[in-house]
């Protein structure tokens, strides 16, 4: 039987990352992961195993200490690739330490590339972000369309990124990568023992949702109804984030299938479809019966009123297309949410 293709994951006990991981065994890939816990709970793994029936290598490293990078290259021989997903991401802390965000999104990646130079390894993928389009002017927003001035150090540290990554494909090094351009990632894994995992007062709606309706949170603030939207709220692509997970798969296999060891895309990975934060609600309420105490409030710096993806080429490209609705993730996060005082995640 073929040796396993080993990948390392680097943020792989994350929220995008451990749903990666699963996807990654159940195509036949070996993960290993690599994560320094800055941002995700240990306790993960267990559930990993749990899900995935086998244990997953750990290495807990930073993704900016290289030594380390290279010991793990040195330890597990013939690592073939690697999904780079360890980074700060949220937007508004960004604004508050910006230096946190450079040296850690930036300096991880170019640790990343040095060493799979010297080790020779041309695959990657990376995890880039919908945040680099800034307000589009048309919509749908293509891979094509202008990538506008950053409205955070975050959005900026992934354009940066995408650039550093462009920039290696055109000094002529061999290298194969793909940057997934996320849109906003939602729901957690059908068992219920992987999701997302905010640590304190989330930022992102869909937990501050679940949280609001199991009572740990008092009301939802709705940060605006005054956009030139249908009913005033702003409008994101949430997309599952199992069917996420299954698009790094798909960049791998595409990676594995391109014969040339010089190979650069970037692809959108969204549903296509917008919804309202007041819709996300109300589906919420209606699938769940969990009435969402909330109200209007002012709108947050840094967000734009509305953007959801053209994903022709990610069909096109990588063979894939998201499968899961709205009602799944949402059923799928209040799950994750009602099971996460059974799970003994420190
Ligand atoms: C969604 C909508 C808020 C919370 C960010 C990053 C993006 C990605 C996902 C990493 C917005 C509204 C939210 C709340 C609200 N992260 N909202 N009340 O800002 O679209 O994207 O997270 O890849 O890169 O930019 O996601 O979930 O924070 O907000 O009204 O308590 O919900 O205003 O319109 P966002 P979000």
């Amino acid at each position: 039987m073929a040796s396993k293709k080993k990948i390392l994951v680097t943020g792989g006990v994350g929220f995008i990352g451990s749903h990666t991981i699963v996807e990654l065994v159940e195509a036949g890939y070996e993960p290993i992961i690599l994560d320094n816990l800055s941002n995700s709970k240990i306790g993960v793994l267990k559930s990993l195993e749990k899900i995935t029936k086998r244990a997953v290598k750990f290495y807990e490293n930073d993704c900016n200490d290289i030594s380390a990078l290279r010991n793990i290259f040195r330890i597990e021989k013939n690592i073939v690739g690697v999904i780079h997903f360890a980074a700060n991401k949220a937007v508004g802390e960004s604004v508050v330490d910006p230096l946190k965000y450079y040296h850690n999104n930036i300096g991880s990646l170019v640790s990343i590339l040095s060493v799979l130079q010297e080790y020779s390894i041309t695959n990657l993928v990376f995890s880039s972000s919908c945040t680099v389009y800034g307000q589009p002017e048309t919509l749908p927003v293509s891979e094509s369309s202008p990538i506008l001035k950053a409205q955070s150090p975050y959005g900026n540290s992934k354009q940066i990124c995408e650039e550093i990554i462009t920039d290696v494909f055109n000094s002529g090094k061999a290298i194969k990568a793909i940057s997934l351009r996320y849109f906003n990632p939602i729901g957690a894994h059908e068992s219920a023992l992987i999701g997302e995992l905010p640590l304190g007062v989330p930022n992102n709606l869909i937990p501050f949702v679940t949280q609001t309706a199991a009572g740990i949170r008092e009301e939802l603030t709705v940060f605006g109804n005054d956009y030139n939207t249908a009913d005033g709220t702003c409008v994101r692509d949430y997309i599952h984030v199992v069917d996420l997970a299954k698009a790094h798969v798909k960049a791998l296999d595409k990676l594995f299938a391109v014969k040339d060891e010089h190979y650069h895309d970037v692809v959108n990975v969204g549903t296509g479809k917008g919804e309202s934060v007041l819709s996300v609600i109300h589906t919420f309420e209606t699938i769940t019966g969990q009435k969402i105490n909330y109200k209007i409030g002012p709108r947050r710096a840094g967000d734009i009123q509305e953007i959801y993806a053209d994903v022709s080429k990610s069909l096109e490209v990588l063979g894939w297309s998201a499968e899961k609705t709205m009602g799944d993730a949402i059923l799928d996060a209040w799950n994750w949410q009602k099971n996460l005082k059974n799970l003994n995640l420190v």
